[in-house]
């Protein structure tokens, strides 16, 4: 690590200001339906607590862009966090101001308080400095553990370095850090990328970035569609970027020309619609019927793909093969899972709901490392620097 982590730092008796990214799922109830990102941040806070710091938590959730929505309160969040820390954790009213100073300076070391949702304020993702600053006046010490946030230049994640001593990385941070370095910065190989998703344009990026890293590259999706018509097949009624044609057809040259082994789907679980409950049937890439729609890898590509990955060392993915969210349409995705958790490789699942599928088919427990940024892991894959990693302290040499 280049950066200043929490163990570099002194937190004894210090206001410890944990960027934190608790922007988790709420059902309609208001229910956290999946608490990933909570836990995740437990050994930051758990520490931070041992060291006997007061530790004042702050996140976003949601986008209610300056506006304070009772929906999108941070209180949704306290309930679970007292389960799992099984502590009290004191609720702010607000993220800044003399009100929460005041409830800090009553704090005792190793309370824990948990600051009002960051957006509720528009400064914050305007990344203003006179809220940056109002931020950092609750800060002794400033953590930042919230690498799904971390592709964000924003008050509490970037503009708040300029106004504290030192700028400090959390473990979950480290831990993302130090697992995507190892995979993509120096791979055991054969090193393969595997990625799924809706979009080629927004994956252009990563495979340019990966194209002289990587051994192999898997594509399945409906990303896929657009590489298919590019080398002239027909796509039914699949949604194709037809302005990506040339750009696909680019990066599938640069791909050959660097030694890269492509894999492209060779049959697909076609629909006339997107439903459960409408007629579907398995055909090959080269007849897909006009109007009908691809929803899923077919189990020819299953194959295919689940060979390719036989003797992989390092394989890192983003994005599912199919509407995985149907179990009409799931087994592609689910296969994936399945070769992916029994290889005997490093493997890194990050972002496009990727690690949602990898819970569903049972097998979190068998891939290496499940991101939790989405946003943040793709910019890092698309070899972007990430504004709230360069922000933080550099550890001196
Ligand atoms: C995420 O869920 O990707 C992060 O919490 C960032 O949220 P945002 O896309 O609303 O900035």
């Amino acid at each position: 690590m280049k950066k200043l982590t929490i163990e570099d730092v002194s937190l004894k008796g210090k206001r410890c200001f944990i960027r934190v990214d608790f922007n988790v799922p709420v059902d309609q109830f208001g229910n956290i339906t999946d608490d990933t990102r909570i836990k995740a941040a437990l050994p930051t806070i758990n520490y931070a607590i041992d060291e006997g710091a007061k530790v004042i938590l702050a996140s976003h959730m949601g986008r209610p862009k300056g506006i304070v929505a009772p929906h999108l309160s941070m209180n949704l969040v306290q309930k679970r966090l007292m389960r799992l820390l099984g502590k009290n954790v004191i609720m702010a009213e607000d993220c800044i101001g003399d009100g929460v100073k005041k409830v800090i300076d009553e704090m005792k070391a190793g309370d824990v308080l948990l600051l009002e949702n960051l957006r509720f304020h528009k400064e914050e993702e305007k990344n203003d400095d006179g809220f940056s600053k109002k931020l950092s006046e609750l800060a002794d010490v400033y953590i930042n553990d919230a690498f799904g946030s971390a592709h964000r230049a924003h008050a509490s994640t970037h503009g708040i370095t300029k106004y504290v001593p030192q700028a400090a990385a959390g473990f979950l941070m480290k831990k993302e850090i130090m697992y995507f370095e190892k995979a993509v910065s120096n791979p055991t190989r054969p090193f393969v990328a595997i990625l799924g998703g809706s979009k080629a344009s927004g994956k252009i990026g990563v495979l340019n970035n990966l194209s002289d890293k990587v051994n192999k590259v898997i594509i399945g999706g409906m990303l896929s569609f657009t590489f298919l018509k590019a080398l002239g097949y027909h796509m039914g009624g699949s949604k194709v970027e037809d302005d990506m044609l040339e750009e696909v057809k680019k990066v599938m040259q640069k791909m050959k020309e660097k030694g890269v082994k492509f894999y492209l789907p060779v049959d697909f679980i076609v629909a006339e619609r997107m439903d459960m409950r409408a007629e579907a049937k398995i055909v090959p890439a080269q007849e897909i019927p006009n109007s009908w729609v691809a929803l899923d890898i077919g189990p020819a590509t299953s194959t295919l793909f689940t060979e390719a990955l036989y003797n992989a060392k390092t394989i890192i993915w983003n994005g599912p093969m199919g509407v995985f969210e149907m179990d009409a349409f799931s087994r592609g995705t689910m296969a994936m899972v399945h070769a992916v958790a029994n290889s005997f490789a490093l493997t890194i699942v990050g972002g496009g709901d990727t690690d949602v599928a990898v819970h569903n088919a049972g097998e979190s427990d068998k891939i290496s490392y499940i991101s939790t940024g989405g946003g943040a892991f793709l910019e890092l894959l698309e070899g972007k620097a990430l504004p709230g990693i360069e922000a933080l302290t550099d550890k001196k040499e």
